[in-house]
């Protein structure tokens, strides 16, 4: 049976996830967006099912502003909401993104029971929440994009300091994705060797330093809106893992309780990803000043958890 997959939010983010998927064939794309939109999610999805004629893929893409056409997936991936401008931090959209997710998160929950749900809208870890307590899915079943996306920059960053294939870095960012993300460089290795050996301590700091800064530098060189390409990307890879079981282990935003001295929000760590979705969160032994970094993030983000359950948008 073809499985499918719903992309909430058919903008930047959501319509280039929708490519790479189709290109991909891992699944049947369902790309929604809100009525006002009108034929825009509609015409996106008719484009790239046209494409599949050159490119040579089969996928069945429907664009839709109505969720009975995202009925029954197996995956939805939740792109919705407002993207940063320039001088903007992510938890400047905490608000209005909040809304909108837990009116997004209403209707999957009616249409997708079963789904697995990855959300991307931002501040992320505070997003992944509001999907959580609305959806009322188990916890193993509701994830965030993040950490795959600040990794993904941090491998680039370390392949171009020593001038190897970002294929052979193995990268590991834990906690909120937001300024205080904890990089870790300990556990980032090239061919198996810990940068920590192949890098001064300079050099890794600026690299910890820009990958933290790695949104906002996008950002700044967009003017208009915030990056897609790396994020749909990392999607991707979450995606891929739930659809064939494969077990990967990337950092993924997970719902944490008791896991690294941590309870009751969503923070980045090692999530063991299969069909079942968070099959496990995997526990890496921190050093005093790591552990003091995530707490650190941990507050980050319950601060945000905090400041939307005043405004009454928590879910
Ligand atoms: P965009 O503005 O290009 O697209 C957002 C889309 O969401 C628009 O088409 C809009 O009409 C739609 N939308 C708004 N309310 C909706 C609703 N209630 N139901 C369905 N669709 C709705 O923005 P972009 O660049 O695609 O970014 C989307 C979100 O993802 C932003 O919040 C951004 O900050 C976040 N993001 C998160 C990343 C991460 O690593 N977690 C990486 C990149 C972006
Ligand atoms: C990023 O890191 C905007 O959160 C998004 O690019």
């Amino acid at each position: 049976m073809r499985r499918k997959i719903t992309v909430v939010g058919a903008g930047n983010v959501g319509a280039t996830l929708a490519q790479r998927l189709a290109e991909k064939e891992l699944a049947d794309v369902v790309l929604l967006d809100i009525p006002q939109t009108e034929g825009m999610p509609a015409g996106k999805a008719l484009d790239i099912l046209q494409a599949g004629s050159v490119y040579g893929y089969d996928t069945k893409l429907t664009g839709a502003t109505d969720y009975a056409a995202a009925e029954g997936s197996d995956i939805v991936v939740i792109t919705a909401g407002v993207p940063r401008k320039p001088g903007m931090s992510r938890d400047d959209l905490l608000s209005t993104n909040a809304k909108i997710v837990k009116a997004v998160s209403e209707q999957v929950a009616r249409s997708s029971p079963n789904a697995v749900v990855i959300v991307v809208s931002n501040p992320l870890d505070a997003m992944a929440y509001v999907a959580l307590r609305t959806t009322r899915f188990p916890e193993e079943r509701v994830l965030g994009m993040a950490g795959v996306l600040d990794s993904a920059r941090m491998a680039v960053f370390v392949a171009q300091a020593l001038d190897v294939s970002v294929e052979d870095v193995r990268p590991m960012v834990l906690g909120g994705h937001g300024d205080t993300m904890v990089p870790l460089p300990r556990y980032t290795t090239v061919a198996g060797v810990p940068v920590t050996e192949l890098l001064s301590k300079e050099k890794i700091d600026a690299i910890v330093q820009r990958t933290r800064d790695g949104g906002a530098e996008i950002v700044k060189l967009l003017k208009t809106g915030s990056a897609y390409y790396a994020p749909s990307a990392s999607v991707v890879a979450m995606v891929e893992s739930i659809l064939k079981d494969k077990k990967r282990i990337l950092p993924c935003a997970a719902y944490l309780n008791g896991e690294y001295g941590v309870r009751g929000v969503f923070v980045g760590v090692p999530v063991k990803l299969g069909a079942r979705g968070r099959e496990e969160v995997l526990q890496l032994n921190l050093t005093v000043e790591e552990r003091v970094a995530l707490q650190k993030s941990v507050d980050a983000v319950r601060e945000l958890v905090e400041a939307m359950q005043r405004l009454g948008v928590a879910g």
